[in-house]
This record gives C-alpha cells, sequence and structure tokens, in this order.
C-alpha cells in the first residue's frame, strides 16, 4: 500500500509518499512559521492563502523526491490521505480539496484521517516494536491529550487541558518575555543554559483529575514578570529553564500516574512539544526507572508534517479497508478522536 498524504490543518504545507506503509520515501514541509511570526500566532485567513499558493509545488516536489511523475501515479500510488481535521477550517478546506482533486482524476481511495491519530502514531515510524495498549500523551500547539490506546483506533480518553494547550503556553510565555514564535524551541534552547531553580512555578498537578490547566503557570511568570525585570541574558535564560522545568514535571507526572494505575507498560509521546529536549530526556530517565518503555517521535516527526498523516492512514485502512465517500469528505475543525 503506497500512500501520498497531505496535511494543511495549521501552519505546514506538507506532502508526503509512504510507502507499504513502512518507509517515508519523501516528504516535504512549507513552513508558514515566518509569515506568522509577527502576529506572535497563527492567522487563519493568511494561513489558508498560503496553504493555497503551497500546496501544488508542495506535491509536485515530493512526487519528484519519490521519482514519481503524474504518468505513472496511477501505477505507484494506491491511496491518497488527507487531514480532515481538527484544525483551522480554511487550511483543512485546502489539503482536502488538493486530495479529492487527485483522488478523482487518478481514482484513488481518499483516507481521510484525524491529524490527532497522526501524532499518535508518529512514534511507529520506523519503530515496529511498539503495540498497543499504551498510554499516550499528545503535546502539541493545539492539544494536550491523555488516553488509553487498548489497540489501534481503540481509544479510552482520560483527560485534555482545561486551559491553554501545552505548546500554546509556551509560545504565550515566549511573547511575555519578548521572544520570538513559535516560542516553544526557543525557551527549550535557553533552557538548557539557565538553572531551573530560579523561579519556583507551582506545578499544576491536579490531583485526583486527568486533565491539565497552565494557564496557573502563565500567570505565575506574568506575575514574577512585574516584580522583577528580566536584568541579563542569564536571568532570561534561568526563568526559561524554571518554566520548562516546571511543565515537563507536571506533564510526566500525569503520564506516570496514568501508565502506573491503568498497568500500562509503555508511554508513546507525539505532538510538536514532544520535540522539547527536557521532556524528551526527562521520561526517558522515569521510564528506566519505573521500568516503563517509553516512544518518542524522531524529531522530524514531532512538528505537523504529511508523513504522520500517511501513516495514520496506513494504520487505518489496514483495519478498516478502504471504504470512504471522497466526494461527501468535508473539514471538520473541531473532529473529535472517534473508535475505528
Ligand atoms: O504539533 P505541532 O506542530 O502543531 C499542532 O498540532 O499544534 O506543535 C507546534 C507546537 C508549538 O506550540 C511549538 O512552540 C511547540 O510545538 N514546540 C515546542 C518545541 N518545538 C515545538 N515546545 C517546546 N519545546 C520544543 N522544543
Ligand atoms: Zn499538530
Amino acid at each position: 500500500m503506497n500512500i501520498l498524504a497531505l496535511e494543511t490543518s495549521c501552519d505546514e504545507t506538507s506532502a508526503s509518499v509512504i510507502l507499504n506503509g513502512a518507509k517515508v520515501k519523501s516528504l516535504v514541509i512549507s513552513s508558514q512559521i515566518k509569515i506568522h511570526a509577527k502576529y506572535f500566532g497563527v492567522v487563519p485567513e493568511v494561513a489558508s492563502r498560503a496553504h493555497l499558493e503551497n500546496i501544488n509545488p508542495v506535491i509536485v516536489e515530493t512526487l519528484k523526491k519519490s521519482e514519481i511523475s503524474f504518468s505513472d501515479f496511477s501505477k505507484k500510488i494506491d491511496a491518497i490521505a488527507v487531514t480532515a481535521g481538527p484544525g483551522l477550517a480554511g487550511a483543512l478546506l485546502v489539503g482536502i480539496i488538493a486530495a479529492k482533486t487527485m483522488a478523482s482524476i487518478y481514482k484513488k481511495p481518499l483516507i481521510p484521517v484525524n491529524h490527532l491519530e497522526g501524532h499518535l502514531y508518529s512514534a511507529f515510524i520506523g519503530n515496529k516494536s511498539i503495540k498497543p495498549p499504551f498510554l499516550s500523551l499528545i503535546i502539541s500547539g493545539g492539544h494536550t491529550e491523555i488516553m488509553i490506546v487498548e489497540d489501534f483506533g481503540k481509544y479510552k480518553i482520560l483527560g485534555g487541558t482545561r486551559d491553554d494547550a501545552v505548546g500554546e503556553a509556551f509560545d504565550k510565555a515566549a511573547k511575555m518575555l519578548g521572544l520570538e514564535y513559535p516560542g516553544g524551541p526557543i525557551i527549550d534552547k535557553r533552557a538548557e543554559k539557565g538553572n531551573p531553580a530560579t523561579v519556583n512555578f507551582t506545578r499544576p498537578y491536579l490531583k485526583g483529575s486527568w486533565d491539565f490547566s497552565f494557564s496557573g503557570i502563565k500567570t505565575a511568570l506574568l506575575n514574577y514578570l512585574k516584580n522583577n525585570s528580566i536584568k541579563t541574558e542569564q536571568h532570561l535564560n534561568d526563568i526559561c529553564a524554571s518554566f520548562r522545568q516546571a511543565i515537563a514535571e507536571t506533564l510526566c507526572f500525569k503520564a506516570f500516574e496514568g501508565a502506573k494505575k491503568f498497568n500500562l507498560k509503555q508511554i508513546v509521546l507525539g505532538g510538536g512539544v514532544s520535540a522539547n529536549s527536557l521532556i524528551r530526556s526527562m521520561f526517558m530517565q522515569e521510564g528506566k526507572k519505573n521500568k516503563i518503555k517509553i516512544f518518542i517521535p524522531s524529531f522530524i516527526y514531532c512538528t505537523d508534517n504529511a508523513a504522520i498523516i500517511g501513516y495514520a492512514a496506513y494504520l487505518k485502512q489496514k483495519k478498516c479497508g478502504l471504504n470512504y465517500n471522497n466526494i461527501q469528505l468535508k473539514p471538520n475543525p473541531s473532529l473529535s478522536l472517534v473508535n475505528w
């Protein structure tokens, strides 16, 4: 099963060719970060227009990298996968129209993919040893979800964020600190040079619930900045390290509590924030201590990209077949996870 996958849910226009469900033959990502940076966040209308400009060149480039021409497309590609939601309506629409057009020209089945399932299974790419059941923690710019994956496509959601998604909290904190967008990677880099014991942000463990809440840490940072001006680069790095530490400990605490409570021996991370160096190392360390296997996506598959969509599509069609109505597919900005 060879799949051409498209992803346009937010600010990355991406296409990928996945061969036999296992090999990412090509992956092209056109990022709009520079366009949105001056607004400190993604502007939906601007994103849709940029996707419109980028989608065709991105598809052409990914096919070229896979040495697939339009004349042998039908022979070499078996299905087209596309993100159906959640995400920005206009942005999703661009990917869906492109996918529908190609599916109808080449008479190929279209596989709609939930963006969250892309992140959920992203650590599986190139890693055959993960098998459900496991605890999944999706940590991205738009989502913070903790769930039990009993089988492929069989989910028991434990909790989510009550306010900001964890990536959003990083991005907003960066803005308060006068840093650029997206703030997650910048805070991460500065934190490497900082002292995490500088500011003692309370950890929002919300004991008794599986939910998360990051708005308190954000307010604590705001209050700290009201009372303390940033004196030096080192001071800024120290604040970043303290903020990152509080977030990483909170995520780690919840995930390991969940794994222990439900007797799960594997934790699988996904989403842009799983690129965070402290989160990666803290989970690995705790995993060793608690004899729980930790799976984290390769850096390239942490943030939004079409390879993770193609891989989720591969898993989905393997279990459910290819019985989708190509014409009826519409973007669903608030698509939730449903069992297959
Ligand atoms: O998964 P993603 O590309 O988009 C969504 O589906 O939301 O995640 C983007 C988010 C941004 O908020 C970004 O700041 C965050 O991931 N991020 C990080 C790091 N790299 C990306 N957050 C913390 N540390 C990082 N190294
Ligand atoms: Zn995402």
